[in-house]
């Protein structure tokens, strides 16, 4: 099974490649620079009892495996309790594997002490994490993205780390490869910053959640071919069984994540749209619904009028005001803002329609900002980070730069449990046709029915 799916990539890869090289391009990844890489993420929406670990190997190695002991074993792998087996991706043109292993039947907020490899490879020194706790009176999150491989990204990821999030929720434009296999050496920066520095002060590794953002992707029209388009993405973070770019991962008992693609990989009116309204219909009942994706569709530094922000609008808008989404996280614009709360395309009271922060500049240099555009509450040219803090009563939001100066604070209410359970949503009306119709009538949105190729 492993070889299978290594294999069938590789065929892939090289299938493509004469096309590739007819442009000038070589498909073949480059070595970079390699280091062992250990890092964290999910591979199903359960984040309470799975863990998804990734190391790198350069070279032999036996297997794909995880030691692990809910007490530390100091590295020695004859003393751990249990151990897991997974799969890996070698790169082609490399001697580097990628190894991903999930973890599965864990306790919920359980801290770990693991290692990874085996006698060949090597093991990798003793890390921590924790499985978040789906009853915890507070889950702490850590939000942004448009991060790149330079100094005020490492200065971000440090502040960070240093609030101790649970999670981080990474909204794309990572490591500006722009799914270039020929830029490995910008992932190896990304990475060696990010395991050396997001980890807390309690020594906990954060495991990370990501969706996929332009700079993930080349400029090949191989929509059938996502790992091909985004080799990277998927070939480093295995967020999925499937090659989808958009799931849901559960946060606390009340409150679900809805990670979503904004044109990148996967059109967002075409399956991924059926898609968000059956995850919408399945989580109807959850208390509070976060959404994070990479382009706006209220943009603080692109105009309200841009196409891709338009086309967010005219594919999700009205799933999330249907079915009540509290918070988006949106990236893309290297700025931060928050916004008013809205709904139905108006300013409504807080409570009554959903926030949208953002707006992605975590290692980015802030671009200029509309500030005064009609939905916008707050909007600045600052590098920063989003912390945010789930309670029973409230998100509390801060936007920290790379100072530690806490710029920006704002607590958005939750609905009580209680209230919650009145309120009773109806059935969402199919209305793909109209949507399709729209962006087919617009001469601007046609260009991306092109990315239903391959659907
Ligand atoms: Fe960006
Ligand atoms: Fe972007």
């Amino acid at each position: 099974m492993i070889m299978k799916r290594s294999g069938r990539w590789g065929v892939r890869v090289g299938l493509l490649l004469g096309v590739v090289l007819l442009s000038g391009c070589d498909f073949l990844f480059s070595p970079g620079e390699f280091k062992p890489h250990v890092y964290l993420n999910w591979k199903s929406e359960d984040t309470a009892t799975t863990m998804q670990v990734h190391y790198h190997t350069q070279g032999a190695f036996v297997e794909s495996a995880v030691y692990y002991d809910t007490e530390s074993r100091g590295g020695d792998a004859s003393l751990y309790r249990f151990k897991a087996t997974g799969t890996r991706y070698t790169w082609p043109g490399t001697e580097r594997a990628v190894h991903h292993v999930e973890l599965k039947d864990l306790v919920p907020g359980q801290p770990y002490y693991f290692i990874t490899g085996d006698a060949t490879s090597g093991f990798t020194p003793e890390r921590k994490f924790k499985t978040l706790n789906p009853d915890s009176p507070r889950l702490r999150i850590a939000n942004g993205g448009d991060m790149g491989t330079g100094e005020l990204y490492g200065k971000i990821t440090e502040i960070a780390a240093s609030y101790s999030p649970d999670v981080a929720l990474l909204g794309g434009d990572i490591a500006y490869e722009d799914g270039n296999p020929q830029r490995t050496r910008l992932w190896d920066q990304w990475l060696d910053v990010w395991t050396s520095k997001m980890v807390t002060p309690e020594g906990f590794t954060v495991p990370m959640i990501l969706a996929i953002g332009n700079h993930e992707t080349n400029l090949l029209k191989s929509f059938s071919e996502r790992k091909i388009k985004a080799p990277f993405y998927y070939s480093l973070f295995d967020q999925n069984s499937d090659e989808r770019s958009f799931f849901v991962r559960k946060l606390t008992r009340d409150s679900t994540l809805f990670v979503l693609d904004t044109a990148h990989l996967y059109a967002p009116f075409g399956k991924q749209r059926e898609w968000l309204v059956d995850a919408m219909e399945k989580n109807k009942s959850v208390r509070t619904k976060l959404a994070m994706y990479h382009a706006g569709i209220y943009p603080s530094h692109r105009s309200y009028y841009n196409p891709h922000n338009m086309l967010g609008r005219l594919s999700w808008l009205k799933i999330f005001d249907h079915f009540k989404l509290s918070m988006a996280l949106e990236h893309h614009d290297h700025t931060m803002k928050r916004t008013k709360y809205l709904r139905d395309g108006k300013v409504v009271a807080a409570g009554e329609g959903t926030l949208y922060l953002g707006d992605g500049a975590w290692g980015k240099r802030g671009r200029d900002i509309h500030r005064d555009s009609w939905y916008l509450d707050r909007a600045e040219e600052f590098t920063h980070f989003w912390l945010l803090d789930l309670e029973d009563s409230q998100i509390a939001a801060q936007a920290i730069d790379e100072k530690g100066q806490v710029f920006d604070t704002h607590a958005m209410p939750r609905i009580s449990a209680s209230a919650w359970k009145q309120i009773r949503i109806p059935r969402f009306v199919n209305d793909s046709r109209e949507v399709r119709q729209q962006i087919e009538q617009n001469q601007e949105l046609r260009p991306y029915l092109e990315l239903l190729k391959g659907e």
